[in-house]
């Protein structure tokens, strides 16, 4: 796999924790990067479900060049070259999308598809991929889940999405074949919405603590 394939990942392995965000308006963006700044977590997934998404990762990739902005819930081709286009740095998807992963491969761009069982995992591996999306994380299974469906699959490192929070955090962190979680727990859409930016910053800043304390133990 390429080099900026294993880079994205070993850095949002070393962040820990990734913010899956939906913006409904760009104007949230700066503030709501500012929050994570603020906060020390450099990373934002920015979900195409909003018409807001390229632009809103073009602004946080401009302006916040520290963060390490991707895009998420990416399911078409196009959104694909729109999030590229935007200056995101990696694609992530729900599901395992062939048309999607190819197009990505042959671009040269990160893609890190979502996973929850060892068909998707093997058409990953097929195509070299071995840094998976584990979605929906707890409905599908949670930890339990990764660690014996990961017997045959010793190679493969899931950033674990859906469902996850303060409370169970690092109950997927400590798996050694989870390499980082995603949520929207810190970067509730109603929080952003009513533009408690401050609430955000507090619960992001939680969320690097809690990585921290479990890093130090
Ligand atoms: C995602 O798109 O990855 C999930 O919707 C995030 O899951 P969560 O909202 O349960 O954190």
């Amino acid at each position: 796999m390429n080099s900026e394939y294993r880079e994205i990942a070993s850095k949002l392995a070393e962040i820990a924790i990734i913010p899956v965000i939906k913006l409904d308006n760009p104007e949230q963006a700066a503030p709501l990067a500012e929050a994570l700044v603020k906060a020390g977590l450099p990373a934002a997934e920015v979900t195409f479900r909003t018409d807001a998404a390229a632009r809103s990762i073009g602004i946080i990739s401009k302006e916040f060049p520290d963060i390490l902005t991707g895009a998420g819930t990416v399911l078409t081709i196009d959104q694909v070259k729109a999030a590229v286009d935007a200056g995101s740095r990696f694609v992530v998807s729900p599901g395992f999308n062939p048309r999607v992963v190819d197009y990505c491969l042959d671009k040269g761009i990160p893609v890190y598809p979502g996973v929850n069982n060892p068909s998707g995992i093997e058409a990953a591996l097929e195509r070299g991929l071995d840094v998976l999306k584990f979605f929906p994380a707890e409905a599908s299974g949670g930890i339990k889940m990764i660690n014996a469906m990961s017997a045959p699959y010793g190679t493969v490192r899931f950033m674990a999405t859906g469902g996850i929070n303060a409370s169970n955090l690092v109950s997927y962190l400590e798996s050694p074949y989870v390499s980082a979680c995603g949520g929207s727990w810190m970067v509730q859409g109603e929080l952003i919405s009513s533009g408690r930016f401050d609430e955000i910053e507090r619960l992001s800043a939680e969320a690097v603590n809690l990585v921290k304390s479990w890093r130090n133990k």
